[in-house]
């Protein structure tokens, strides 16, 4: 796809000069941003090489403008906190659409809208959007800059808090433009807040619009976002592109994008063995993504919390990558107890946003300590003590930080060509019916139990907290095409692989509770102990009992040394109601019945054996 070669990257100075590149398509690159520019109307045009003076300058605008807070470099040198406008805290999914050409190909899970239709609007938008403020063009790469699995673009953005923060997400820089210049293809993304300055007029810590458009064009590979400063509506590398558009890509290209960590778990013996999983929004990537296990002999490395995209290779495995270059995580919840190596992680170089502001200059967020300093300033900026009525933190406060300062990262992390896949996992947030762990019977068992994955909603999507729904493979806000399609898809990307060496496929739930509401199981790392099973399994060591819904532990075989827990709660943690079952079939029976023709065969088959199995028990 190269027509041109450059031998140099251009010298990164942080000028915000167009990159002398003298080819047809980085003139067909500048045509486009003359384009957007025309239309947005910006003060001026700053193209983003990626160079330590640039992003120190950012930094230090964003500072000099209130929209950034400089944290005291004692606790957490070069880092940074943001605090959003109150109504914009999280991804929007009921303005998020897929403009296909079809109706049919945004499926019913989506929200379509008519691409010319959908063009005007956005031309109505972007009109004037940017004037008196900043744009920037930031070209980035997904996965290391040329790897055989990598796809690059560019965002152009109003917001200079974005271009911070992709510059931790994803790779960018001056390498990605030349790639550009030299004819590889890349997706356009664009991206304003919606507050366009008039002259004289005083910015605000955190532009944004009432009105939000975050728009995807699959077929023609563009992303537009407007009205939100959020990470998952302004980071358009990660959920819009990474997920929506690359799920397209991936369709017509057999291989998957999916919303995954991926580790890699060496047992004691000294074996490597490489899991990735799918869990919603909030439901515990990072958490596992960095599992400390708190039994001997076992060591989780760190390749990715989010997403992973992964190809089939010609050995009939699989290959994981994980194209991101940086963490976005949710704050509550991260503390000493439960995520050490996210803190650990956190020690400096880090963007956090909505928590809260200690005196002496630190950040704070709900399960950081146990015990909440005595006076706070909460994400809103209003003073704060334990005796107040709301979290200091807002519960989708998040932290961005380059994947590199995570201390147990992987050596090969940027692996450019991945690592083969030996397990996948699928779970969310059940406070009933899904046990600890099953195993999935086959294949297509397993894309069975994929597409039927409901989770109680959190806090990193708007809706009603707790609300059961489905979310199919934790990709229903983030598959770019008809659901239907998806599953299919999945199914023949498995007919690819060779049987044998096709990744084995388990539901877990750290969520279960009891019926006094308690979570039942420990959770965190002690979720080691169900790796640690899973790998015995999949090793052959041990075997599995039969279930209507798929494969369990014998409870002799799960390592629960030095856990505390009662006999009672594990036998609640591992019930399997048939009646529940039923009716969860029956539930699952009218959820398939949205995609109509569109459902493979091979799922209602899956359906139908669930139900004579949960018949015959
Ligand atoms: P992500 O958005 O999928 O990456 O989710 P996170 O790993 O950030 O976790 C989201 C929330 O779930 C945090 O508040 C975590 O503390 C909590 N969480 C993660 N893993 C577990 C677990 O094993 N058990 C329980 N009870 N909570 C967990
Ligand atoms: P996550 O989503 O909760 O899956 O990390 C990030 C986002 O809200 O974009
Ligand atoms: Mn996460």
């Amino acid at each position: 796809t190269f027509t041109t070669r450059i031998d140099a990257v251009a010298p990164a100075r942080g000028t915000g000069d167009v990159p002398a590149y003298d080819t047809p398509a980085m003139a067909e690159l500048r045509a486009w941003v003359d384009g957007i520019a025309a239309l947005t109307q910006p003060a001026r045009v700053h193209w983003v090489d990626g160079s330590r003076a640039e992003n120190d300058a950012l930094l230090r605008g964003l500072v000099g403008e209130g929209k950034l807070i400089k944290l005291n470099p004692e606790w957490r040198p070069g880092s940074y906190l943001a605090r959003s406008h109150p109504s914009d805290v999280a991804r929007t999914e009921g303005r998020t659409f897929i403009a296909s050409e079809r109706e049919r190909d945004a499926g019913p899970t989506n929200n379509w809208a008519d691409p010319t239709a959908m063009r005007e609007t956005l031309d109505g938008l972007f009109q004037g959007s940017m004037r008196g403020r900043t744009m920037y063009v930031v070209p980035f790469s997904m996965g290391p800059v040329g790897g055989p699995l990598s796809h690059i673009g560019v965002q152009v953005t109003d917001s200079a808090y974005a271009v911070a923060s992709i510059g931790i997400m994803t790779r960018v820089g001056d390498a990605v433009t030349r790639q550009i210049a030299e004819g590889a293809p890349w997706v356009k993304t664009v991206h304003s807040v919606g507050a366009p300055l008039e002259p004289g007029q005083a910015d605000v810590p955190w532009p944004c619009n009432d009105e939000k458009y975050v728009v995807h064009f699959p077929e023609t590979l563009e992303v537009y976002s407007y009205g939100s400063g959020y990470g998952g509506n302004a980071i358009l590398a990660k959920k819009c592109f990474a997920l929506r558009i690359a799920s397209v890509i991936a369709r017509d290209e057999g291989w998957l994008a999916e919303h995954m960590l991926l580790i890699r778990v060496t047992d004691p013996k000294g074996r490597a063995h490489h899991i990735a999983a799918a869990f919603p929004s909030a439901c515990g990537k990072t958490n596992l993504a960095m599992l400390r296990p708190t039994i001997p002999g076992w060591s989780v490395e760190t390749l990715g919390d989010d997403i992973v995209w992964i190809r089939p290779g010609e050995d009939g495995r699989m290959y994981a990558m994980n194209p991101e270059a940086g963490f976005f995580g949710v704050a509550p919840g991260t503390g000493e107890s439960t995520n050490v190596t996210a803190v650990e992680t956190l020690w400096g170089n880090t963007i956090f946003t909505n928590v809260a502001l200690r005196p002496d200059g630190d950040v704070w967020w709900e399960g950081l300590t146990d015990t909440p300093p005595a006076r706070l300033t909460d994400w809103q900026g209003r003073p704060w003590t334990p005796d107040s009525d709301e979290p200091a933190a807002h519960p989708n406060s998040r932290f961005t930080v380059s994947a590199a300062q995570c201390p147990q990262i992987a050596d090969d992390w940027e692996n450019p060509e991945g690592v083969p896949l030996d397990v996948i996992l699928f779970g969310g947030r059940r406070a009933s019916n899904v046990p600890l762990v099953v195993e999935a019977t086959d294949w297509s068992h397993g894309v069975f139990i994929g597409s039927t994955i409901s989770s109680e909603r959190t806090a990193a999507a708007e809706g009603t907290l707790g609300e059961l729904r489905r979310d199919p493979f934790a990709m229903l806000p983030f598959c770019g095409y008809n659901m239907g399609d998806y599953f299919a898809h999945w199914l023949k990307v498995g007919r690819s692989l060779r049987f044998d060496r096709a990744p084995r496929i388990f539901q877990v739930n750290w969520f279960r509770r009891g019926d006094d509401g308690r979570f039942l199981w420990p959770g965190f790392g002690d979720n080691s102990r169900v790796i640690d099973w899973i790998i015995r399994r999949i090793s052959g060591e041990v075997v599995a009992v039969d279930s209507p819904i798929g494969r369990l532990p014998r409870r002799e075989d799960l390592n629960l040394d030095g856990l505390e827990i009662a006999e009672a709660d594990l036998d609640e943690l591992f019930d399997v109601d048939i009646d529940a079952w039923l009716a969860e079939a029956d539930s699952t029976e009218e959820f398939y019945a949205m995609f109509g023709d569109a459902l493979p065969a091979a799922l209602r088959s899956e359906l139908e054996a669930l139900r004579y199995r949960l018949d015959a028990a």
